[in-house]
């Protein structure tokens, strides 16, 4: 397994990671995966094995104060627990210190619990609760890893 830039070649692949992994719908897809492959700041990795899409991870940052948040990261159900999106992880935390950024920010649904032992085991910490974030009722946790 290897964790690389994505590049167009691989998005089909990409796309079923956004769709069957993580719920999004085709449409917010291909413009977020557009987005972060194009966007002068951020960056799509994807773990693949031979050509094969195992997980993938946007990342985007701010140059105003030096910080990166990871927008989606998932694995497929068939690789998952094999340390993929550890490895993800470690992608960007390794690409967030070459850009000099000095803190990466996740967040996840409360009711992800598996996201966020998952979170807490790559190394990230709590950071603050997000009332109502993603829905009226549905909090969002906050995590943070110094670079
Ligand atoms: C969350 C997710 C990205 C983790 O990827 P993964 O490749 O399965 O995780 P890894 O194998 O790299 O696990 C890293 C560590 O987290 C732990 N972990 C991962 N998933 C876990 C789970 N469901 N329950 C308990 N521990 C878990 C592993 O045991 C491992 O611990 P270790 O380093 O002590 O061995 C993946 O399960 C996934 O895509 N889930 C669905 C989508 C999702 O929820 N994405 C996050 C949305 S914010």
């Amino acid at each position: 397994m290897e964790v690389i830039e994505y590049n167009p070649k691989y998005k089909e692949g990409a796309l079923k990671i956004y769709t069957e992994v993580l719920g999004i719908d085709l449409e917010t897809s291909e413009k977020d995966l557009e987005h972060h492959s194009k966007s002068e700041t951020s960056k799509v990795f994807i773990a693949k094995e031979d050509d094969n899409i195992l997980g993938l991870v946007t990342f985007y940052w701010q140059k105003w104060n030096m910080t990166g948040h990871i927008g989606v990261i998932g694995v497929s159900p068939s690789a998952q627990g094999k340390g993929v999106g550890k490895a993800l992880c470690n992608k960007v935390f390794q690409f967030a210190k070459n850009i000099k950024i000095r803190k990466v920010y996740v967040d996840t649904s409360i009711e992800n619990i598996n996201a966020q032992i998952f979170y807490i085991k790559t190394g990230f910490k709590f950071e603050h609760i997000m009332k109502d974030y993603y829905k009226e009722g549905e909090d969002g946790v906050m995590f943070s890893i110094k670079i």
